[in-house]
């Protein structure tokens, strides 16, 4: 293991599940799809926003709060969760966290 700091950290980091799962999981088939596309709208916000240096967007496996529908998103410092997220509410969740960070 080798310890590495960074130059620049991010101000707000929005973490994004992209966790799928089969379909006969007991546990539901996760924010998959919905997440990739959540996803890709935070990311596409952000450099519209010119913001790519300071806001940063990281799709990752299952967070823990598992949606019935869409995806789950965590932000960072804020340290909330947002459930049920779809593409649509990637400009209010940077609004909300971002537009002045
Ligand atoms: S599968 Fe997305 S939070 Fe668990």
């Amino acid at each position: 293991m080798a310890l590495k700091t960074a130059d620049r950290l991010p101000t707000v980091h929005f973490l994004v599940c992209g966790n799928t799962r089969p379909e006969d999981s007991p546990l539901g088939r996760g924010c998959g799809l919905v997440g990739e596309h959540v996803y890709v709208a935070l990311k596409q916000e952000v450099t519209q926003q010119r913001a790519t240096s300071d806001v940063w967007v990281t799709k990752t496996a299952c967070l823990g709060l598992c949606p019935k529908h869409g995806a789950t998103v965590a932000v960072y410092p804020a340290r909330v969760f947002y459930t049920e997220v779809e593409a649509g509410d990637a400009e209010e969740l940077y609004q909300d966290h971002a537009k002045n960070r």
